[in-house]
């Protein structure tokens, strides 16, 4: 696997690997593909930086993230479905421990009904620190 930073001509690639997180992860919200791709641009615009996986010469998956201050917050991580399984995204964790974070904790938000992604944070480490309610 190599990765790479994204930049902006891969902004419709990336918006369209967000609408498949969407669908994995049954989010509530919907977006057309020219408002993921728009809000795409505007995050890569605004301090948000892109890594994107690539194995065979295709694209397998990307996570995108920014610098908080005193921890990075991860915004999205994603390995397409046909690679899933197989260590990648725990392999893109890995690059960017070893290539880019440094020197502060890496925290996210992940959906509870979220199980595939959960089972995969917890096996790579990540441990609850707040609960977020709603009603
Ligand atoms: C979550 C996701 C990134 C995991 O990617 P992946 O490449 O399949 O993960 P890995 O192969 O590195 O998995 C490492 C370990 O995590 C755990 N894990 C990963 N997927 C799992 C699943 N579906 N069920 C249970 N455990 C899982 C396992 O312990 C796994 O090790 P194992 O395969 O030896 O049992 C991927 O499923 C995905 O892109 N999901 C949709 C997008 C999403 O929900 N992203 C998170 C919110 S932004």
């Amino acid at each position: 696997m190599t990765v790479v930073k994204a930049d902006a001509s891969q902004v419709e690639e990336l918006a369209e690997l967000n609408r498949q997180i969407i669908d994995d992860e049954q989010h509530p919200e919907s977006m057309t593909r020219a408002q993921l791709a728009e809000r795409m641009a505007s995050w890569l615009q605004d301090g948000y930086v892109g890594y994107v996986a690539h194995r065979a010469g295709a694209t397998v998956g990307y996570c995108l993230f920014r610098d908080a201050g005193r921890h990075y917050y991860l915004r999205q991580l994603f390995i397409a479905r046909s690679h899933r399984r197989r260590g990648l995204a725990t392999a893109l964790l890995d690059w960017m421990y070893a290539n880019v974070w440094a020197g502060k904790p890496v925290r996210l938000d992940v959906f509870a009904h979220n199980e595939r992604a959960v089972a995969f944070y917890k096996a790579y480490g990540f441990r609850v620190a707040v609960l977020r309610m709603e009603k």
